[in-house]
Order: structure tokens, then sequence, then C-alpha cells
């Protein structure tokens, strides 16, 4: 039930334009991954695409093969809340720190961050001088931002955009973006924006899921609709370069199973470009990034970690135990539909944001209920759809554990913790 006025199927590279993208991993129709459903909205059918990642031979970047249109994603009703996980918030308190310490050059020009959410991070960068300017286009989190007292431009960062902030606010000394590159379809349009927006020594920061720690840790649920893009330092770098940026420095950071962080300049700026970067792109070419092979032996271990998971939790619910989701996360919509895992296998997903309760999983029409509803009476076993988030959950769930009760988790094979 593809839809063709709102996704983009595409067989060329989305960044290079050669026919030389070859999908490698087809998840199968899928729903919108944080398309959590009302009760009245359980009768009609959900938009679907096909979920597919491909691996472009040209340019080595890994993407989307059918994108959805970003409008329909993020909107006046993201679900995406990043200040609710304290370990992102702890994390983004160290990145600032690290900005404000040794990254800031002038006090007037305009540090600007792209995807800042309900202010997480800009919050924290609102203490240096300039004070930070936010870019979120959704408008439900840029408020919270903005209840905060933070600054925050409601669009999309664009090329168009850019040039406006030029005009008003002046060229940029920092532009920082966390999980938001790999959201952006027109990546050669954020490179010409960031190139538009940046001062001749101004520096950008961006840390995404990384493509090898997502193969590594057979972390196919980090593929859904939001993220277009799996990058290595590899494919990253060759980007930046056909638009006149440099990546000068890349730090691998354990967030969200698994980032890099990466940090560029104009290509003519003064910095050196330290050795992180060669060392980096040494190891991608060692575990064979550039060989279409790599992908498709990947391939072939998700579909392997399907069969493992869904024997496990139907052997568990056989025995009569008591199964629950933890976690209504965007990772949980691909791993539930992928692996046809609904309500006849989980009671519910409980999960601590209060805009998801009350709601349904998006495809797999599992209710979804606050974690005070698993702390009143626990269940035998609970599937973290938030591998990510695991030592985390696993510290605030000590009851459950003291009690008998186990988390399961599914990557790289479905095992009890
Ligand atoms: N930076 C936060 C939020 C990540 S979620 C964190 O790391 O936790 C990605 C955010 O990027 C969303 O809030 C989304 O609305 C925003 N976003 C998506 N496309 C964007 C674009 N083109 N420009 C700016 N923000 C964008
Ligand atoms: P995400 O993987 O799409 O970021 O979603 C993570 C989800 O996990 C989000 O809906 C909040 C939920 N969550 C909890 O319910 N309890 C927790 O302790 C943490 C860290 C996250
Ligand atoms: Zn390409």
């Amino acid at each position: 039930m593809s839809n063709a006025n709102s996704t983009t199927r595409s067989l060329a590279c989305r960044l290079c334009g050669r026919d030389t993208l070859r999908p490698f991993l087809d998840l199968g129709d899928m729903p919108i991954a944080n398309a959590f459903l009302t009760d009245s909205q359980l009768h009609h059918p959900e938009y679907k695409f096909r979920l597919q990642a491909g691996f472009c031979e040209h340019c080595l970047m890994v993407q989307l093969i059918e994108t959805v249109d970003p409008g329909k994603l993020f909107h006046d009703q993201y679900a995406y809340f990043s200040s609710i996980s304290r370990v992102m918030d702890q994390h983004f308190e160290r990145l600032a720190a690290r900005i404000g310490d040794t990254l800031l050059y002038d006090d007037k020009l305009p540090v600007f961050e792209i995807g800042s959410n309900d202010g997480i991070l800009l919050q924290k960068l609102d203490r240096f001088a300039p004070p930070a300017i936010g870019i979120e286009p959704s408008a439900n989190v840029a408020a919270v931002a903005r209840e905060k007292g933070l600054d925050v431009v409601g669009e999309f960062f664009t090329s168009e955009l850019a040039a406006n902030l030029v005009e008003e606010r002046g060229h940029a000394q920092v532009v920082v973006g966390g999980n938001v590159l790999c959201h952006i379809p027109d990546l050669n349009g954020l490179a010409r924006a960031l190139a538009t927006l940046l001062e001749a020594e101004g520096v950008f920061i961006f840390e995404d899921p990384y493509l090898l720690d997502i193969l590594s840790n057979l972390a196919y649920d980090q593929i859904y609709d939001e993220h277009v893009y799996y990058f290595s330092v590899t494919s990253l770098s060759r980007l930046f370069a056909r638009h006149g940026l440099r990546v000068f420095h890349v730090e691998p950071i354990s967030v969200h199973g698994g980032s890099m962080r990466v940090f560029g300049c104009r290509a003519n700026a003064v910095r050196p470009t330290e050795p992180s970067v060669q060392r980096q792109l040494a190891r991608e070419a060692q575990a064979g990034l550039g060989e279409l092979e790599a992908y498709e032996h990947f391939a072939r271990r998700v579909a392997e970690s399907r069969r493992s998971l869904v024997e496990l939790l139907q052997t568990l619910r056989a025995d009569g135990k008591r199964l629950v989701g933890y976690a209504a996360s965007s990772k949980g919509t691909v791993i539930l539909n992928y692996c046809g895992i609904g309500p006849d296998l989980l009671e519910y997903v409980c999960d601590n944001t209060p805009t998801k309760q009350g709601l349904y999983t998006p495809g797999t029409h599992i209710p979804i209920v606050p974690t005070d509803t698993f702390r009143a009476d626990y269940p035998d076993y609970a599937f973290l759809l938030a591998w990510n988030h695991l030592r985390e959950i696993m510290s605030k769930e000590t009851a459950f554990a003291n009690g008998g009760g186990r988390f399961i988790t599914h990557a790289p094979t479905a095992h009890i913790v």
C-alpha cells in the first residue's frame, strides 16, 4: 500500500545520481515508525511504504530506496522528545561543555543547532555568548524549547534558510546537529547550506548512528523512515569534499547503540586534519564497507536474527509465560513489523512518554501503557524494544529483575539478558 504521492522510490543514488544503487535488505511493508495510533485510527488502513536499504557502489553511501516526505514525519505531533533520556541529557551536557571550551572563538558570531527538538542540547549551549539558535521544524517539540526561553527557528534547514540566516544573523562559528543529518533526504542541499552558513574558520559537528556499528551489532532496527542515510566516515567525507568542506576529526561515541561524531570545516580552513580520520577510513576499508558483500552478509544475518527472536517469544508464550514489550520506540516498530510480533505475543508495550500512552503500536496494534502499569503487576519477560537504552532501563527496573523478571533483547540474536 505504498502511497506514490508522499514517498519517493529511487534506484538511482540520492547523492551522486548514478545508477549504482544496489538494494541489499528488504524489511517489507512498514508503517511510519512513530505513527502511533489512536483507538479510532485502528480501524482505518495505515500508511505504509516499502522499507529497503541499498548501497551505492559509486559514492559508497548506504541509504533508503524509498523515502517518506519529511513533512509527513516532522510536524506538530512529532512523537520523540529528546529530553526523555537521562543518558542523552548527560551526553549533551558533555558536548556543550566541549563546544564551549574548545570550539567557540568569538562572542558575537552565531551558533546554530539543527534539529534542536525540545532544547535538550540548546539549553546547555544557551549559557555561552552568544546564545545558540535552534532550527526545528516539528512545531510541538520546538514549542517546548521556546517555553524554556530558547530561540528557535521553526523551519527545515535548507540552503535557502541558510542564506536567510546569514543575512539576518551572520555567519556561524559553530553548527551542531545530533541525530538529524541522517534525517535529511537532500544531503547535497544540506552540504550547500553548511557551506553558505559557515564562517571561514567555523566548525560543524554532527553525530548520527554509525554504519559499522549497525552492521556489527546487527542493529537493523536503526533502519526506518526517518533515517534516510547510514553513514560511514568514508561516505560522509566524500560528500563534504564535493561541497568544499572537510572532515577534520571523528570520534566514535556509544549513544544510540553506536554513533559517530564528525567534526568538519571549510576545505581551506587553517585547522589540520587529525589522524583520527585516516584511522577510521582504514578501519572501514578493512571491514569491507566499500564492497556490496559486507551488506549482503548483514542481510543474511538479519533474517537469522528474526528467526531466533520469533522462536524464543513463541516458545515462552507456549509455556504460558506473560510477555510484554518495554519502550514504544521507533526501532520497536521496525522489529515488531518485520518479525510479525503482535498482541498475541506481547500483552502491551510500556513507555514513559505521556503522549504515546493510550495509543497503539504502528502496524502491529499493541496497546501502549504507562511504565507504572508494568510496575504494578510484573510480567515474566519484558522484550526490550530500545536496546540502546538497555543500561538506563535496567538500572531503573531492578525490582523487576529482583522479583525474577527477565529482559529479552533481539540483537545480534534473541537472548534473555
Ligand atoms: N537533536 C535531538 C533530536 C533528534 S530527532 C537529539 O539528538 O536527541 C531529529 C530532529 O530533527 C527532530 O526534532 C526533527 O523535527 C528535526 N529535523 C528533521 N529534519 C530537519 C531539518 N531538515 N532541519 C532541521 N531539523 C530537522
Ligand atoms: P527511540 O528509540 O525512538 O528514541 O525511543 C525510545 C523510547 O523509549 C521512548 O518512547 C521513551 C522510551 N523510554 C522509556 O520508556 N523508559 C526509559 O527509561 C527510556 C530511557 C526510554
Ligand atoms: Zn552514490
